[in-house]
């Protein structure tokens, strides 16, 4: 077993990955490419195909890495699962993104509590490829490191999931996905833009900031950006004032409407939404867990 120092990080281990560990992720790459195809953003797709993540099987970071350090001066740094707040904040802040290097058994294809090596890679790294999206996770470490000290890291969490785990965004061609916790999904790919029950409202960053999620089940509410330059904008100001501000605010629950939430459209239905409508979609328990 290889030691872990107090920055969590150990080696991916490449050559060890056997075949069946492969196989996994090609079917998983797979599903995802031919869900991805008109849902995912064009940033993400840019950068899945840069990096050449592809089907063949798991990557090795190194190989990552050369690409992506050339890229935004990101790297990845092979941690063994979560890892604590403070370490996981520090890596951010320092460029570095902490993925798992497991990947789920074939019984878990659709429900796993924790992310695996194909929701960090497949669904965080490619937009670390995008220059303002590669700013925006640096600075979210920053301010974790800072939310962490001033005892609001609830607040900024919710952030971070309704931006990089679950955010969709605006194009001229309807809604797109870029958060990692539905590009991973191959259900919530399609329940996140098409399905008719969830709100989809416009970014606002005091709402969300106020608002719990669910972590066993697709969610009731999306955040809408409309580029990644508006998100990287609002989230510019120092946050500890807003973070006073919301302190004597109710939190509020994803079904929960108020006075200034902005509903955005989904537009037209997609051709294979029927499909979705077989199985359980809701009901069942969600694909990954918090990061
Ligand atoms: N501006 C935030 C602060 O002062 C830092 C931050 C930036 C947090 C981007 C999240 C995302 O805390
Ligand atoms: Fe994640």
């Amino acid at each position: 077993m290889t030691t872990v120092g107090s920055d969590c990080v150990f080696e991916q281990n490449w050559q060890k990955y056997r075949r069946e560990e492969h196989a996994v992720w090609r079917f998983l790459f797979e599903r995802q490419q031919r869900l991805l195809a008109g849902r995912a953003c064009r940033e993400y797709l840019e950068g899945l195909a840069g990096l050449g993540v592809a089907a063949k099987g798991i990557p090795d970071f190194r190989r990552l890495n050369d690409i992506l350090d050339r890229a935004t001066g990101w790297r990845i740094v092979a941690v063994p699962g979560l890892v604590p707040d403070d370490v996981f904040f520090a890596h951010l802040a320092r460029r570095c993104f902490p993925s798992t290097c497991f990947i789920r058994s074939r019984n878990q294809l659709d429900y796993l509590q924790e992310p695996d090596v194909f929701h960090d890679i497949c669904g965080h790294v490619p937009l670390l490829m995008n220059p303002v999206f590669a700013d925006y996770m640096q600075a979210y470490g920053k301010g974790g490191l800072k939310a962490l000290g001033l005892g609001h890291l609830q607040h900024l969490a919710r952030l971070y999931w309704y931006t990089v785990e679950f955010g969709l965004i605006e194009t001229p061609a309807g809604l797109r996905i870029y958060g990692s916790g539905i590009l991973s999904s191959a259900g919530e790919s399609v329940y996140s833009l098409e399905d008719p029950r969830p709100a989809r409202l416009r970014f606002d960053l005091r709402r969300i900031m106020r608002t719990h999620y669910r972590i066993d089940d697709y969610q009731r509410l999306y955040f809408v950006i409309d580029d990644f330059q508006q998100l990287f904008d609002a989230t510019r100001p120092d946050f500890a004032p807003i973070y006073q501000e919301i302190a004597i605010l109710p939190d509020l629950e994803p079904a929960a409407q108020i006075h200034g939430d902005r509903e955005v459209s989904c537009g037209e239905p997609k051709k294979n939404w029927a499909a979705t409508q077989r199985g359980p979609s809701l009901g069942r328990k969600r694909l990954e867990d918090v990061r």
